[in-house]
C-alpha cells in the first residue's frame, strides 16, 4: 500500500460558525506545508464557501460531514453533491455513525448517498463500524463487512477508485479509548479483503482510515499498520497545533 498516499481527515462535527472556520482554515493554509499526508478538512455546510476562499492556493482540500443521496428537488435542508462540489469541496462523510445513530440513516441510505457522491465526482469517505456488545460478542469484523457491503450496495466498480473507506469503532468515538493499531490493522485488512473480493484490483487503491480518539501520540503507531492509509479525526482535529502534529506523524 505504499504508493498510496495516507489521508488525514478533519471531522469538525458541529463545531466552528463560519467565521471561526474561516480564521482557523486560513491560519492552517499558511502552515501547512503539505509533506506527507493529504488533509481535507470535513467542515459544517455553511462554513464551506469561507474554508474554500481561505485554502484557495493551499494543499488542504475540504468537503462536507454529509451529502444527499438526491440530485436536486423536493428535499428540504439537503445539501446536494453538485451544490458541494460548486463550492470546490472534494470530499463528503457518508454514513458516520452519529448521522445512523441520530438521524436513521441505515446500511441502504448510506449507499443511496455514496452512488449519488461517486457518480457526481464527490469522493465519499463511508464511515462502519460495530458497537461496543457487538465488539465484546467477537462479532466485529462480521458485522463490519456486512455493513459495509450494504453501504457499497449498486456502487460501479469504475467509480469505486475515488472510494475512501473509514473504520470508525462506535466505541472509541469521542471516548478517549483508542482501538490498538492491531484491532485497526485487523479491521482495515478484513475491509481490503472485502473491497478484493467485491471490487477486485481497485481494492489496493482504496484508501482505509481509521477513527476513534486518535491524536497526535497515537496516530503514526495506528497509521503505520499496513492497511491503515490516514485517519479521520474528530476531537483533536479542532486544535491547529495538533493537526499539524498529526500531518507531520503520517
Ligand atoms: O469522524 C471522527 C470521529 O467520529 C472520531 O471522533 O473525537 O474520537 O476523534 P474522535
Amino acid at each position: 500500500m505504499s504508493d498510496v498516499t495516507p489521508l488525514l481527515a478533519l471531522n469538525w462535527k458541529m463545531n466552528k460558525t463560519p467565521s471561526e472556520a474561516r480564521a482557523w482554515a486560513t491560519e492552517l493554509a499558511g502552515t501547512f506545508t503539505g509533506q506527507g499526508a493529504e488533509l481535507a478538512v470535513m467542515a459544517p455546510a455553511i462554513d464551506l464557501p469561507g474554508v474554500a476562499e481561505a485554502l484557495r492556493g493551499s494543499r488542504v482540500a475540504y468537503g462536507a460531514q454529509d451529502v444527499s443521496a438526491h440530485a436536486s428537488g423536493a428535499y428540504t435542508g439537503e445539501i446536494s453533491a453538485a451544490m458541494l462540489l460548486d463550492v470546490g469541496a472534494s470530499y463528503a462523510i457518508v454514513g458516520h455513525s452519529e448521522r445512523r445513530a441520530y438521524h436513521a440513516e441505515t446500511d441502504e441510505k448510506v449507499a443511496a448517498k455514496t452512488r449519488a457522491a461517486l457518480q457526481a465526482g464527490l469522493v465519499p469517505i463511508v464511515c462502519v463500524g460495530e458497537e461496543l456488545p457487538v465488539r465484546e460478542a467477537g462479532e466485529h469484523v462480521a458485522f463490519t463487512l456486512n455493513s459495509l457491503r450494504g453501504s457499497l450496495e449498486g456502487v460501479d466498480v469504475r467509480d469505486a477508485r475515488a472510494l475512501v473507506i473509514a473504520y470508525e469503532p462506535v466505541w472509541a468515538i469521542g471516548t478517549g479509548k483508542t482501538a490498538t493499531a492491531d484491532d485497526a490493522e485487523e479491521m482495515a485488512s478484513a475491509i481490503r479483503g472485502e473491497l478484493r473480493r467485491s471490487l477486485g484490483d481497485v481494492a489496493d487503491r482504496v484508501r482505509v482510515l481509521y477513527g476513534g480518539s486518535v491524536k497526535p501520540a497515537n496516530i503514526a503507531e495506528i497509521c503505520g499498520k499496513a492497511n491503515v492509509n490516514g485517519a479521520l479525526v474528530g476531537g483533536a482535529s479542532l486544535e491547529l497545533d495538533s493537526v499539524l502534529g498529526m500531518a507531520g506523524a503520517l
